[in-house]
């Protein structure tokens, strides 16, 4: 298992579509683990494989409180089958560091995906879960949270961001 480097907007590998994945071998089982533990040595509450250069249909979720056991989950192939209601959280997202933002989502989702042993299961989420499944799902095709966001915030966010990335990179902010 290896933590892996979690790229950042504004990071051109966030934008790829993930293929589909053909088969759950032993490849990309170790796909999984390296996600879970990047995922929990962030600490995070969900990660797509796009996050970290591989454009392919995985994620991970773990949205246990502190004082919970964790239980991680596997979404290999992920497709949200259906849609009800909408309500607004406030998200975070690995590849947004410090940034938190109010974004509109599905209330409850039905979603449909393959385990990490290649056994297709559904799934009925509501409030967090619904929440990271649609933001997870969302990186699967290149769209992230600040596409979600009003002119105003996406216009701050973009510039927050791109700031850091010129500061981490040594080159001027200006
Ligand atoms: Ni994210």
């Amino acid at each position: 298992m290896a933590v892996r480097t979690i790229y950042h907007y504004p990071d051109p590998r966030l934008r790829q579509r993930a293929a589909v994945v053909a088969a759950v071998t032993p490849t990309i089982q170790q796909l999984v683990e390296d996600m879970a533990e990047t995922m929990y040595a962030a600490p995070g509450v969900g990660l797509a494989a796009t996050q970290i250069g591989e454009p392919l249909r995985i994620f991970v979720i773990d949205t246990a409180g502190d004082d919970e056991p964790s239980k991680l989950r596997v979404f290999i192939n992920p497709e949200i089958v259906s849609k009800e209601g909408e309500l607004v959280w406030e998200e975070g997202c690995l590849s947004f560091p410090g940034v938190m933002e109010e974004i509109e989502r599905a209330a409850k989702v039905r979603v449909r995906a393959l385990d990490r042993d290649g056994e297709p299961f559904e799934l009925e989420a509501e409030g967090l879960l619904a929440v990271a499944i649609q933001h997870e799902h969302d990186h699967l095709d290149g769209t992230l949270m600040i596409d979600k966001m009003g002119a105003l915030k996406k216009r701050i966010v973009d510039r927050k961001m791109r700031r850091r990335a010129a500061e981490r990179s040594g080159a001027s902010a200006r």
